[in-house]
Parts: structure tokens; sequence; C-alpha cells
């Protein structure tokens, strides 16, 4: 299949076009570099052994979208592109909604103009909002916390009432636990702009000393240790359930929701402990109060992308811990060497 990335020049995206491309299918990506850097397609090529061919472009951009279609004859789209950062949606939610739906919509009208059928979308767990049991499973109730989710859940609603629309339209969803690690290979790997928000790019900008500590955020929750628990995933792990997912939507139609998280949680210490141990390094932290909008607790039941995918996540802890340090420790700079 020739499959566009929405965004594959991002963390996700990235991943999972080397693996597109392992699994002999062809990759195209669409990226307007605002949260990544040009240097990501040389590594691409290195990993990859192929030129993949870029269009710097704003996939809201109907016309320009449109123009990529008319040339490249794609089978399918995985829609990555969109802006995630959870604390800026809530002060800036219009430019959340536009950017994140715009894109979503465009893709589809101009996917129906030039019939193509398979799309797979980059979705979250945070649209199961704060859990009332867990493990999570896909049936479970909806509702987000912030405008980010509501995003993620209001694309899932268009993209489900396209696909009963459109017969021809296969539509999968892909609710993403905590994805962290990095390619083994130490050349692609998660580059945030300024201070991490999320856990582990913040552990490695502290083991390279480019942070002093790390805060922990509670350590007053209802779990083993008092801190958050999550369920996390190595990158190439999700990235694998990325094909699994296209070469379903292939032969499947209508519709299919899928968690991709290994069943496992951790909490933040686990994670300190863990990284510190694969590492042979120390993470010095503080506990701080609780992150406002975090929940105690959330880890996947992944039976369903098992039995109906035939994809399970198959890396451990260490080797999520092992692969996010060497990507940090061989690119201090990130892309930016
Ligand atoms: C966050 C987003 C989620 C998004 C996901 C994408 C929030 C509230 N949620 O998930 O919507 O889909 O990222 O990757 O932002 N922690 C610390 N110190 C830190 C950073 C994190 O203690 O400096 C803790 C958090 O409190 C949490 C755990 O580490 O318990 C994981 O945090 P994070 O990596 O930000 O992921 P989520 O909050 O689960």
């Amino acid at each position: 299949m020739k499959i566009l990335l929405t965004g594959g020049a991002g963390y996700i995206g990235s991943h999972t076009c080397v693996e597109i491309v392992q699994a002999g299918h062809d990759a195209v990506i669409a990226d307007d570099l605002s949260n990544s850097k040009p240097a990501v397609l040389e590594r691409l090529k290195e990993l990859t052994g192929k030129d993949i061919p870029f269009y710097q472009i704003d996939v809201a951009d109907k016309e320009k979208v449109d123009e990529m279609f008319a040339k490249e004859h794609f089978d399918a789209v995985i829609h990555f592109a969109g802006y995630k950062a959870v604390g800026e949606s809530v002060t800036k939610p219009l430019m959340y909604y536009r950017n994140n739906i715009d894109t979503a919509l465009t893709l589809l009208e101009v996917m129906e103009k030039y019939d193509v059928n398979n799309f797979v979308f980059s979705s979250s767990a945070t649209v199961y909002g704060v859990p009332e049991t867990v493990p999570l499973v896909e049936g479970m109730k909806t509702g987000c916390t912030n405008p980010y989710g509501w995003t993620k859940l209001m694309i899932e609603q268009i993209l489900t009432d396209a696909s009963a629309a459109n017969k021809n339209l296969s539509v999968v969803l892909l609710r993403y636990f905590n994805p962290i690690g990095a390619h083994p290979s130490g050349r692609i790997g998660e580059d945030p702009n300024g201070i991490p928000n999320n856990l582990l790019p913040y552990i490695t900008q502290v083991a390279i000393g480019k942070l002093p500590q790390l805060g922990v955020f509670g350590n007053d929750y209802p779990t083993h240790d008092g801190t958050g628990v999550r369920d996390y995933i190595h990158v190439v792990d999700l990235a694998k359930g990325h094909v699994k997912a296209i070469e379903y939507a292939d032969e499947h139609k209508g519709t299919e929701v899928f968690n991709l998280g290994t069943g496992t949680g951790y909490s933040v210490l686990d994670i300190v402990n863990a990284f510190e141990k694969a590492n042979d390094l120390k993470i010095p932290y503080v506990i701080k109060p609780r992150r406002s909008g975090d929940v105690a607790e959330m880890y996947a039941d992944p039976k369903k992308a098992k039995e109906v995918l035939n994809w399970v996540a198959e890396k451990n802890l260490v080797d999520m811990c092992q692969d996010s340090w060497r990507w940090q420790s061989n690119n201090p700079k990130g892309y930016d060497e």
C-alpha cells in the first residue's frame, strides 16, 4: 500500500514510518514541521534505505492537500498531525479545535474526492477522562477533561459518522496509552520543544544535565506508592500496531477502536527506579503538588488488539528506559546537532 503519514516527522509518526517501510509498504510524509525538525527526514532515509517523499504543508490547507493526493495516488492515510499539549489547549482552546478538527475534515473530504478509503487515527487514552475502573476497555464511557482530549474524541465521532455514511470507508481509531522509548538505533526519538511536559523526556533531560531535578506530581494518590500509575508502551511497539491497523482497515469496512497499551501500570517512582537501574544513573527528584487534570491510575485492557489485530506489545520497561536514554545521550540537543 502507499500510505500518507500526516505528522510523519513527529515522534510517533517517524517511528511508524520506519515500520511501515519495513513491512513492505510505501510511505509519504506530510508535515508542516511546526513541532518537528527536517533532520528527521535524513535519519529516516538512513534507517529505511529509502528517500521518503516529503510535503511540507499544513494538512488543513485543502488546495495543497488536494494537489498532493492528485499526484500520489494513496491507498491509505494515517493521521498523526495535530496539536497535543494539554495545558496549552486549556489556554488556547479555539486554536486547538480549529487546527485539529480542520485537518481531519480536510483529509476526509479530499480522501472522498480521490476515493481513498482507509483511515487510521491517532487517538489517545485521554478520551476515557477520569476512569471509574481500570483496566480500560474500548466500550467504556468516554469524556474529556481538556480541549486537547475533546478534539481527539470529536474526531473519533466525525470518523465514525463518516464511515457510517460512506460504506467504502474503513476507519481504525487507535487509543494510545503512554508512548516512551525510541528506535533502538538511537537515531530517531522524542524531541520536545522547550521544557518537556511528559515524564520520560523530563527524566532523560535531568539525566543529561539539562534540567536539575524531576518534580514528581503528587505522592498521595491511592496507588501502591502514592504516585500516578500509567501504561507505558514502547514507541516501536506502538508503531507496529499502526501497521496491523492499516492492514486491518484495508480488509474490513466500518469503524473499529483499539487500545494500544501493554496492560501493565507503573508508577512515577517505578519509572524513576527502572530508569536508574537500566542505565546505571541517578535521577534526583522532589515531590511536588499534584498536577491539575491528572488521574491516579490508567492502564489498558489490550485484549481486543490482540484478538482482532494479532498485535501485542513485545518490549519491556528495561528496553523502554535503555532506548530512551540511548536516544537522549547520543543526541543531547535532539535533532539540533
Ligand atoms: C499526558 C496527557 C495526555 C496525553 C499524553 C500524551 C496530561 C494531563 N495528560 O498523559 O492527555 O495524551 O500525555 O503523551 O497532560 N509526571 C511527573 N512529573 C513530570 C511529568 C509527569 O510526576 O514532570 C507524572 C504525571 O503526574 C503522571 C505521569 O508522570 O502521573 C505521566 O505523565 P505524562 O508523561 O505527562 O503523561 P500523562 O499525564 O499520562
